[in-house]
């Protein structure tokens, strides 16, 4: 017989397993890691994904999801139950807003939200049904670092879990489990399979008992990840630490390119050294400051526009961390459905532009940058 000794997983593009009989059947109940029954449940793509992140994030053990949206839903729900309280970091991403605003709502989770200067003293915020913080290690859009350490301390110190949502970092700049959080999570959409190509997303934890509740409730609500998906991720993520270098040093070749151009009020880089958190983005990040930055143009829609137009290099996309280069409007897409209220005191404002820097030649996306802005 032929032997076929792939070198890499191949994608197991199967719904479901076969049982020669009823004590294979039983044989799976009773150790059910020992193969597998319906791809929901698990699957060898799938799994690979899981293991390789929660070894990267340095955890007990999670599930890869279908988006992460899934991921967010699933931590929340690993720690929540109707009646229940969440903090979340009043700097987070639009669609966690409103997963928690519009959605859990629904179920009894009620949500209070937390300025940035008030999140290392949330006894304020906190009731006697509060369970969890929501925060993200590098905020979405305006590159906020929160200090995970102190998080976590202040967090056990009033009984609260600490989930993270690493999407912006990775692992490779931080690992929030080390630093005492309790679960980090991922939109795997972006940096970890990194090729605008899969959406997916995952949450390990650092306990083993959560780790399993995750998995749980990713069987139970079906947010599981399919096998083509979890097969491109894993083949993104193999080249997770060359991509990352190079999307941070580009990065801060814009943000130092543009924090000189007279076109732009403002840069958010934690890589600058006029960013508020600059000394901790440092230690915190292993001295790598992320491929996301910000900036400020003037508050008028056709200045925006025209900068738009005119960039080659950076369409206007609205996702982030792909090996191509592009631009959002956090004001249009993801914090558009803010008050003006809420979108003003985060400073989401019209002249705001996140831009994704991704690994092409720097010197072409610096041109590119200065085309655009000089027009
Ligand atoms: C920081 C952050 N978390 C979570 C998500 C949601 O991930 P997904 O779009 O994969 O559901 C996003 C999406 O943009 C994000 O930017």
């Amino acid at each position: 017989m032929t032997s076929i000794n792939p070198k890499i997983t191949p994608i197991y593009q199967t719904s479901v397993f076969k049982f020669q009989d009823l004590d294979e059947l039983e044989s799976y109940f009773q150790d059910p890691g020992s193969r597998y029954l319906y791809s929901r449940n698990g699957n060898p793509n799938s799994d690979e994904l899981a293991t390789a992140i929660n070894a990267l994030e340095g955890g007990a053990g999670g599930v890869v999801t279908a988006s992460g949206m899934a991921a967010i839903f699933a931590s929340i729900l690993a720690y929540c139950q109707g009646g229940d309280h969440v903090l979340c970091a009043a700097d987070i991403y639009g669609g966690s807003a409103a997963l928690l605003n519009t959605e859990l709502s629904r179920l009894g989770i009620t949500v209070t939200y937390v300025p940035f200067e008030q999140l290392y003293d949330l006894r304020p915020f906190v009731q006697p049904t509060t369970r969890l913080l929501l925060a993200e290690t590098i905020s979405n859009p305006l590159l906020r670092v929160a200090d995970l350490r102190r998080l976590a301390t202040e967090c056990h110190g009033l009984g609260l879990k600490l989930v993270v949502d690493n999407t912006f970092a990775t692992p490779l700049l931080t690992q929030p489990l080390a630093l005492g959080a309790d679960i980090s999570l991922h939109s795997v959409t972006k940096y970890l399979a990194g090729h605008s190509d899969v959406t997916a997303g995952v949450a390990v934890a650092a306990d083993p008992e959560i780790a399993a509740r995750l998995r749980q409730i990713g069987v139970f609500y079906g947010l599981t990840l399919s096998p083509m998906e979890s097969w491109l991720a894993v083949r993104g993520l193999k080249t997770l630490r060359l991509r990352v270098r190079e999307h941070c040093h580009n990065a801060q070749a814009v943000a130092e390119m543009l924090s000189r151009h007279p076109a732009v009020r403002e840069v958010y880089y934690p890589g600058l050294p006029t960013h508020a958190q600059h000394a901790l983005a440092r230690e915190q990040g292993q001295g790598l400051f992320g491929g996301m930055l910000s900036i400020l143009l003037p508050d008028d829609q056709e200045a925006v526009s025209r900068f738009m137009r005119r960039s080659q290099r950076f369409p206007f996309a609205p996702s982030l961390a792909g090996v191509d280069s592009s631009l959002s409007y956090p004001l249009g897409t993801s914090h558009r459905a803010l008050t003006a209220e809420q979108q003003r005191e985060l400073g989401i404002t019209v002249g705001l532009v996140r831009l994704s820097v991704g690994i092409e030649p720097a010197e072409e996306l610096l041109a590119d940058l200065q085309q655009a802005l000089n027009g």
